[in-house]
């Protein structure tokens, strides 16, 4: 599926695991059911550190590890909560997921390496591209594709992360 891009993304400078987990706890605040929001960036830029503190963030009690060799895992927050990753799926074994069941179910899924799966992905996301800049710091490009998305990004880019 095309993906139109619309609207400016935001762009966030993390300096630390901290200013990140600032950026998950706004978009978990935000996340309604049925939310899908993809992750990419290189090994060890954060996307596991994001999604781990999204889940805090959306109230879920336990260990969120890394859904590397099951591919998806499911949760329970305020919403349920799914968190995929598709490192090791090719786009044609994806397609045997049943992936649209998450994205159009009354969770929020999280896919970490979604450009693998970007064509499988619902045409309205949020897309988070994470760059390693420095030791501690990440560079985190937020693009939204359709409404409520790019309404976020507009709102970041207004207001900051701050969740007041
Ligand atoms: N600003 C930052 N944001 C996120 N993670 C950071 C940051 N600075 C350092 N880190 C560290 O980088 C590592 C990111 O690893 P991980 O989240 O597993 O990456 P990925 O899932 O993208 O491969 C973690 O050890 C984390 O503590
Ligand atoms: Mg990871």
């Amino acid at each position: 599926m095309e993906h139109n891009q619309n609207g400016e993304p935001f762009v966030y400078t993390s300096h630390s695991p901290k200013d990140t987990e600032a950026l998950a706890a706004w978009l978990a605040k935000a996340a309604f059911p049925g939310a899908v929001i993809g992750l990419d960036g290189d090994l060890g830029a954060g996307k596991t550190a994001f999604s781990q503190s999204f889940a805090k963030h959306l109230g879920v009690k336990g260990v969120v590890n890394s859904p590397t060799f099951t591919i998806i895992k499911e949760y329970e927050g305020r919403l349920p909560f799914y968190h995929m990753d598709v490192y090791r799926v090719s786009l044609e074994e994806a397609e045997d997921l049943g992936l649209d069941e998450y994205f159009y179910g009354s969770g929020v899924s999280l896919v970490e390496w979604a450009q693998i799966v970007r064509e499988l992905l619902p045409e309205l996301h949020l897309h988070l591209y994470l760059e390693t800049t420095g030791e501690t710091e990440r560079r985190i490009t937020v693009q939204g594709y359709g409404e409520p998305y790019e309404e976020w990004c507009r709102s970041l880019k207004q207001n900051g992360v701050s969740t007041e």
